[in-house]
């Protein structure tokens, strides 16, 4: 971790002067410059300046999504990573049931078993940003479903604010950009009546990934609407510092004071929907989300029903 600052925060530094600043001998500088080399580092040496970084690997390595993290409060209190793995999801929830800490996260470059909500398939190939956020809010289980909405809107303002694009967020669980999906969040839990024992954030986020063919047309990612690849460390770091934030002001206040930034970020807004909530199929217009989560839906008769849970499709 202070190697690569070292070598971030200079163009050139002597062997010398890491051994000094890490306390260790100039051979155990030269043996962590050779990991670091093995794991995708450029670092060139020369004989009279020292070393010298010339590229990064573009991976979530814990120590480069803490790079990013403000000096002195880190957004997580565990990282760890995957070059490859089923699925983060399932190992946080394990994790979660074994008593992990809050705020450890597990991050993936690539899932083989990635999926989303009701169990469906998640396209998770290298490139992409792939994470599983462990949490124990001490909240009744039926506010836990909000937490999905602060995680978007971290997501969207993050995005806003490093791209200057506006994604939008389509009620419960996306995050839409150009009218195609950006980025899905999948919250699980385990609860007993009145208690939430532990909540696994999982989000899927297609950054630098290429997508499949079959989802071109409902998917998109970031790299492709941009035109070049993002920072997906710094990228991951920025909405894990927002998210933090916004999750402690989400435990202190509720979710009420997020109604209106949501609400202004809608992809839905205005746009006649057909929502299945899995029991029946309800068509209206939409009308915002309230104070809880739940999408208001104006009915035909002019009556407003809350819909607390379902897949929602735009009618044409
Ligand atoms: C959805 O839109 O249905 C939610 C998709 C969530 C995918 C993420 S990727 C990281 C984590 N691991 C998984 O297997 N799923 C979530």
């Amino acid at each position: 971790m202070e190697l690569l600052n070292i070598l971030s925060n200079e163009k050139f530094v002597s062997g010398q002067k890491i051994a000094d600043i890490l306390s260790i001998s100039r051979s155990a500088v030269h043996k962590r410059i050779q990991k670091l080399r093995r794991r995708g580092y450029k670092i060139q040496g020369e004989q009279n300046l020292g070393y010298t970084l010339i590229s990064k690997p573009d991976a979530l390595f814990a120590e480069e999504i803490e790079l990013y993290f403000e000096p002195g409060n880190p957004a997580v209190n565990k990282i760890l990573y995957f070059p490859q793995i089923d699925s983060t999801q399932i190992i946080a929830k394990d994790l979660g049931s074994k008593g992990e800490d809050e705020f450890t996260l597990l991050v993936a470059e690539k899932q083989d078993c990635g999926y989303g909500r009701l169990k469906r398939n998640w396209s998770s190939p290298e490139g992409g940003i792939w994470f599983s956020l462990i949490l124990r809010p001490l909240l009744p289980p039926d506010r836990i479903p909000q937490l999905t909405f602060v995680m978007s809107l971290s997501i969207c303002k993050t995005i806003e604010r490093m791209f200057k694009v506006s994604p939008k967020i389509k009620w419960p669980n996306d995050v839409m950009l150009s009218g195609r999906k950006l980025c899905g969040i999948l919250t699980e839990m385990s609860a007993e009546v009145g208690r939430t024992n532990w909540v696994v954030l999982g989000v899927g986020l297609n950054a630098n990934n290429t997508l499949p063919v079959f989802l071109k047309k409902v998917a998109i990612s970031l790299k492709s609407e941009l035109g070049l690849a993002v920072n997906r460390p710094s990228l991951l770091s920025t909405i894990l510092t927002n998210f933090k934030k916004s999750y402690a002001e989400f435990c202190k206040k509720g979710f009420g004071i997020f109604k209106p930034e949501y609400n202004k970020r809608s992809f839905l807004a205005h746009k006649k929907i057909k929502v299945n909530t899995g029991e029946r199929t309800i068509q209206g217009l939409f009308k915002g989300i309230d104070g809880d989560g739940y999408l208001l839906l104006q009915l035909n008769s002019g009556a407003t029903e809350k819909i607390v849970f379902g897949d929602v499709s735009v009618m044409r």
